[in-house]
């Protein structure tokens, strides 16, 4: 198989694109990708200060690589979930890889904060582990964003990752949630930080592939409590359709922002919207659509029904 644009030894194939790219090539297309997101959405510029959310996983080290190498500005955070050996490993990827570049590293950790790792403080709550880390995750990226002076927050979900989103949303007819599952969510009102997805114009395994060209260590293993998650049966299904119809995630996730966009234009935009209903927390400050917000709420469970020390 040989490189489409310059005809050395391709490491990667890109049937959706028809194309195959070597090393540097690939790492140039990538780039690319990524800086068409960027402009096209209008993400940030060279002026943003930019926080990336990472995980040690290969698209949020990855992210922040190509962030480096394009010029911006781009910091890093890590949430530690307090998972045994999974966050341990995590933990060291994301420091090695940040202190090699001097990069900025800010880290939040759940142990000492919450009082107790995700696993615990689910269990307390009563709900899926998934959705509490979720609410926690979302809750501690927007306010250290906000209150480090980071205009934009940055998450690594890739093509792969807002499909599969798609998908669920659409089977069950989630339209509130479609409404946000643009790559670019702007900052509607103070105290919230913009959020983005420069990766969305990239399949899994075309950043896979960048990771290992640019020697990126990151963590191998899927969080232990994705195992057997919805998601991963959702990506499961678009693979296969794409395998036999390459193509078939961009035209669904990019087919769908396309009428999304039109759509905009008809009625009121989200911005609008939200600068309408929310107000602060009573109790953190923190921007919320209620009178508390759904991470008190879900701290204020915790100490009911636990003896765990919660901090906030
Ligand atoms: Fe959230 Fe695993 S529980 S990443
Ligand atoms: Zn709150």
């Amino acid at each position: 198989m040989r490189c489409r644009k310059c005809k050395g030894k391709a490491v990667l194939d890109v049937p959706r694109h028809h194309t195959a790219f070597c090393k540097a090539c690939l790492t140039e297309f990538v780039c690319a990708q990524v800086e068409r997101a960027i402009s096209e959405e209008r993400m940030f510029t060279k002026a943003d200060r930019v926080l990336v959310a990472v995980s040690g996983g290969k698209d949020s080290l990855s992210l922040l690589d190509i962030l480096g190498k394009l010029g911006y500005q781009a910091d890093a955070f890590y949430v530690d979930l307090g998972i045994g050996e999974y966050s341990r490993q995590s933990k060291a990827k994301v420091e090695r890889y940040t202190s090699a570049r001097g990069i900025s590293l800010h880290v939040h950790e759940l142990k000492e904060d919450e009082g107790a790792g995700i696993n615990d403080l689910a269990d307390l709550v009563h709900r899926p582990t998934c959705s509490v880390c979720g609410t926690l995750k979302r809750y501690h990226f927007n306010r250290t964003a906000v209150e480090k002076g980071y205009s934009v927050l940055a998450t690594g979900h890739n093509l792969d990752d807002e499909a599969a989103r798609l998908l669920g949303n659409v089977l069950h007819w989630q339209t509130e949630y479609l409404e946000k599952q643009g790559p670019t969510l702007p900052d509607s009102v103070e105290g919230f930080a913009k959020k983005v997805k420069p990766l969305y114009r990239l399949a899994e395994r075309e950043i896979a592939a960048y990771a290992v060209v640019n020697k990126i260590d990151y963590i191998v293993e899927e969080c232990p409590n994705a195992q057997g998650a919805k998601m991963l049966l959702y990506k499961d299904i678009l693979n296969r359709l794409e395998s036999e119809s390459p193509g078939t995630k961009q035209a669904f996730y990019w087919g769908f922002l396309t009428r999304q966009k039109t759509d905009e234009q008809a009625r009121p935009s989200m911005a609008e919207h939200d600068r309408a209903v929310l107000r602060p927390c009573v109790t953190c400050g923190q921007p919320t659509t209620s009178e508390i917000c759904s991470y008190c709420k879900l701290m204020a469970r915790a100490q009911k029904n636990g003896p765990t020390p919660v901090g906030s």
